[in-house]
């Protein structure tokens, strides 16, 4: 009886140790694909139909909703917080170094939002709703497609000091500033090679580029001349023209990103960067000539960078309006 009694306590310690372990890791409050398949089925063609009359208006938007989802995650995690407004009690992301004048697209994500409070107010986050107009932007511009995972909930600050000191890779960076800062979010070398393809849509500012183009050595030169003309050497004049990421589809999601890396034409000094010598070199390689291998990683890499750090559980809120609190 005594040892029948003290066994069976033992066992029930076991099952109590085992159920804090799975209570305690991350597990209990993670993402998951079919998150809004009760609460909010209709939010899939609610952002679609949104996304695509958008980018049926002007398809650079499409680049520009995958750069802030990117943006967003980078900074504190996908927690919405770079959809917000400036407070009196903090200062948003918008104006950091790596947003201003240039992050673009908010316009669509309050258009989704509005839409989506009307079927299910309260309900889908604005970090999920960028998480899936990301995914539906590069579909429409002939990327791939993915389920992607939801539950996040929305942040009630921002972080201008983290976007505006190099939380975001600005593109002078090296190769092992690129490798260290994607290393810091918990992303591979391969993860930054494949997540670096988005370039294969979108536009840059001069001021982006002028570095590039006027100061590199591993550069195309006619490519360099080419890009020169619409951007003066000049800082100050010119700042803000454009040239496309890509030379040849910008608005085409495939691999053209990476032969032009491999002909010396990639627009910014970071991107020219993973193909220049170094360890890099031969993922770019196999992307340039596999567009399934490329889509295949990226599509592992954007699943990874949008586990970046969400807010889960009773953590953060359901934003009424994305660029503020509630
Ligand atoms: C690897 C480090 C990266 C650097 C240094 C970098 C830097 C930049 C810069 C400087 C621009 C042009 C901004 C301007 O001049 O206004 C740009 C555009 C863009 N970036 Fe990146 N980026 C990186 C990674 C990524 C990632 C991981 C994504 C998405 C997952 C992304 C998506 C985009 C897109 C789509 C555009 C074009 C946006 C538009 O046309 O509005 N980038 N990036
Ligand atoms: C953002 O850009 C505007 C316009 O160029 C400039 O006036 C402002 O000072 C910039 N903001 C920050 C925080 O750098
Ligand atoms: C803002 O970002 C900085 C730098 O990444 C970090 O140290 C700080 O904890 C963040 N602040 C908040 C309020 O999240
Ligand atoms: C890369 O850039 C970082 C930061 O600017 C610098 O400290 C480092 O020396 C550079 N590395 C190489 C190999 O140039
Ligand atoms: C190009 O190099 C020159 C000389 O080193 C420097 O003064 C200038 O700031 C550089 N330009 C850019 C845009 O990096």
């Amino acid at each position: 009886m005594a040892l029948s009694s003290s066994s069976s306590s033992l066992f029930l310690l076991f099952v109590l140790v085992l159920l804090a372990g799975t209570y305690s890791s991350s597990s209990a409050h993670q993402l998951s694909e079919n998150f809004y398949a009760k609460k909010c089925p209709q939010v899939f063609s609610a952002v679609k139909s949104v996304v695509k009359s958008a980018v049926a208006k002007e398809q650079r938007i499409g680049a520009s909703i995958l750069r802030l989802f990117f943006h967003d995650c980078f900074v504190d995690g996908c927690d919405g917080s770079l959809l917000l407004d400036d407070t009196p009690t903090f200062k948003g992301e918008k104006t950091a170094a790596a947003n201003n004048n240039s992050v673009r697209g908010f316009e669509v994500i309050d258009a989704i939002k509005t839409k989506v409070e009307a079927l299910c107010p309260g309900v889908v986050s604005c970090a999920d709703i960028l998480a899936i107009a990301s995914r539906d932007s590069v579909v429409l511009l002939g990327g791939p497609f993915w389920d992607v995972k939801l539950g996040r909930r929305d942040s009630r600050t921002a972080n201008f000091t983290a976007a505006n000191t190099g939380v975001i890779p600005p593109p002078t960076s090296n190769l092992s500033s690129l490798i260290s800062n994607f290393k810091s979010h918990g992303l591979s070398v391969k993860d930054l090679v494949a997540l670096s393809g988005s370039h294969t849509i979108g536009q840059a500012r001069c001021t982006s580029f002028r570095g590039h183009i006027y100061n590199d050595t591993d550069i195309d030169p006619s490519f360099a001349k080419l890009r020169q003309k619409n951007c003066p050497r000049q800082s100050g004049t010119g700042d803000s023209n454009l040239a496309p990421l890509d030379l040849q589809t910008p608005t085409h999601f495939e691999n053209n990103y990476y032969k032009n890396l491999i002909n010396k034409k990639g627009l910014l000094h970071s991107d020219q960067e993973l193909f220049n010598g170094g360890s890099t070199d031969s993922l770019v390689q196999t992307y340039s000539k596999n567009n399934k291998a490329f889509t295949s990683d990226f599509v592992t890499g954007m699943i990874k960078m949008g586990d970046i750090l969400p807010l889960t559980g009773s953590k953060g809120e359901i934003r009424k309006n994305c660029r503020r609190m509630n």
